[in-house]
């Protein structure tokens, strides 16, 4: 974070402790309608206009670490391919045959110079090109140059690799605004290893999963007993442009450690014996704050301590079902202190299984509820719900299925920091 913002989010997190309305002027959400969450219609416009056209994370270079190594991924629809070239690059390919459109690579990690399809043999290598093919007598004139493995757009984000299938799509940088200086900057991307990655299937439609994750308004009902919340329930949340946001909030002290495992900051007799590898450009503010970024349209980036962070990213697999693929990044060698890592993950498999386990009884009531109301701290996902509106192009929405456009730009940050500034300042006023 800048540091010429510290001051306003210390004095925004205090606000947020102790207000007794919405900030003057935020817009009351309209109803939305339901029906988003399970009409056909609506899931292939996502599909078409929002899946094809975002970037989305496909790995991470701790995956297929070496020239040769790739790595094979279906979550986003089309069948990928992530190859490492001997060049060192990595890039992206649909998996798919350029002779009769086979799949080609069938194992989800796998190291190999060329890869051949298993239908006719084609043969490509680790940059893509066709390299050979069998009985070439047959096809006289093939320029092979013309047939190799059809490039996606790929860009890496310090280890992070995402994928885009949209040529014309902004670069990723600007794609993610204010979080990617963040996250090349003090949460070091560069700098991070893979120390879990794993897949939960959900019994939902994908929007539903991921606006569990944007909103901890939840928090105080479904995690009490895993997770002492502290002020989660009352974070300072930043509207990006295109949907993407971020929520913040101050971590809870060591006296809730009891409750919090190992996603609690050092402090005051604090996890004493945690000797993994620290993120060594983190801010103290950072440190001793969890910051929950979600990049639209479906990734979660939520810090918790100077060791690691967690990132989900939610897939639809189907009208009503989901997966929720799950990181969990260190930093440097951070492999060597598994029991420490267990006992995280531990942590955070029994909070997601609270929120799986409760997830279905939305999809299943869900499509007899006669209108969705949302809060002021489910406010990310409103603008989540605005941003899919305008990604698939408001005119191809079928009236009954839009979401009313409410958050004006003055509410999107930073834009929205003098709006709060004389929120704080009436507050204080009024208090005097
Ligand atoms: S489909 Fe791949 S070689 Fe024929
Ligand atoms: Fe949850």
């Amino acid at each position: 974070m800048k540091a010429d913002l510290l001051d306003h989010f210390e004095r925004r997190v205090r606000y947020t402790e102790t207000r007794t309305t919405t900030p003057r002027g935020f817009p009351d959400f309209p109803i939305i309608n339901p029906s988003r969450y399970y009409d056909p219609r609506y899931y292939d416009l996502e599909q078409k206009h929002v899946f094809r056209k975002s970037w989305l994370l496909a790995g991470h270079r701790d995956q297929l670490p070496q020239p040769s190594c790739y790595k094979t991924f279906k979550h986003a629809g089309p069948p990928v391919i992530l190859f490492h070239g001997s060049d060192g690059e990595i890039r992206a390919f649909y998996n798919v045959c350029r002779h009769r459109g086979a799949v080609i690579a069938t194992k989800e990690f796998g190291k190999s110079r060329t890869i051949a399809c298993g239908y006719h043999s084609w043969v490509y290598d680790n940059k893509g090109e066709l390299v050979s093919i069998r009985e070439q007598r047959d096809f006289p004139d093939l320029d092979f140059k013309c047939f190799s493995l059809v490039p996606i757009r790929c860009e890496m984000l310090g280890g992070m690799i995402f994928i885009n299938f949209d040529d014309d799509a902004p670069s990723l940088k600007d794609w993610f605004g204010p979080a990617y200086d963040d996250f090349l900057g003090e949460y070091a991307f560069d700098l991070t290893t893979v120390i879990h990655h794993t897949v939960w299937n959900a019994p939902c439609n994908w929007k539903l999963l991921i606006e569990g994750g944007v909103e901890n308004y939840h928090g105080q009902s479904i995690h009490k007993k895993t997770l002492a919340f502290g002020r989660q329930d009352q974070g300072v949340i930043s509207l990006y442009a295109n949907g993407s946001s971020r929520d913040a909030f101050l971590q809870a002290k060591a006296k809730d450690e009891a409750a919090l495992g190992g996603f609690v900051r050092e402090a005051e007799g604090g996890v004493a014996e945690d000797r993994r590898p620290r993120n060594p450009r983190i801010s103290e503010f950072s440190s001793e704050h969890n910051f929950f970024y979600n990049i639209f349209p479906n990734m979660n980036f939520g810090t918790f301590t100077p060791v690691g962070f967690a990132t989900s990213c939610y897939w639809p697999t189907g009208l009503g079902t989901s997966n929720q693929e799950f990181y969990i990044f260190g930093y440097g060698d951070g492999a060597p202190h598994r029991e420490l890592w267990d006992r995280d993950i531990k942590q955070a498999r029994d909070v997601l299984a609270e929120d799986l386990d409760f997830i279905g009884r939305v999809q299943e009531g869900i499509t007899s509820s006669p209108g969705v109301k949302l809060g002021f701290q489910e406010s990310r996902i409103y603008h989540l719900n605005e941003a899919l509106d305008a990604k698939i192009g408001i005119e191809n929405v079928p009236p009954e299925l839009r979401i009313e456009p409410v958050i004006g730009p003055e509410w999107i940050y930073p834009n929205d920091i003098p709006l709060y500034e004389a929120e704080m300042a009436r507050v204080e006023g009024a208090a005097r």
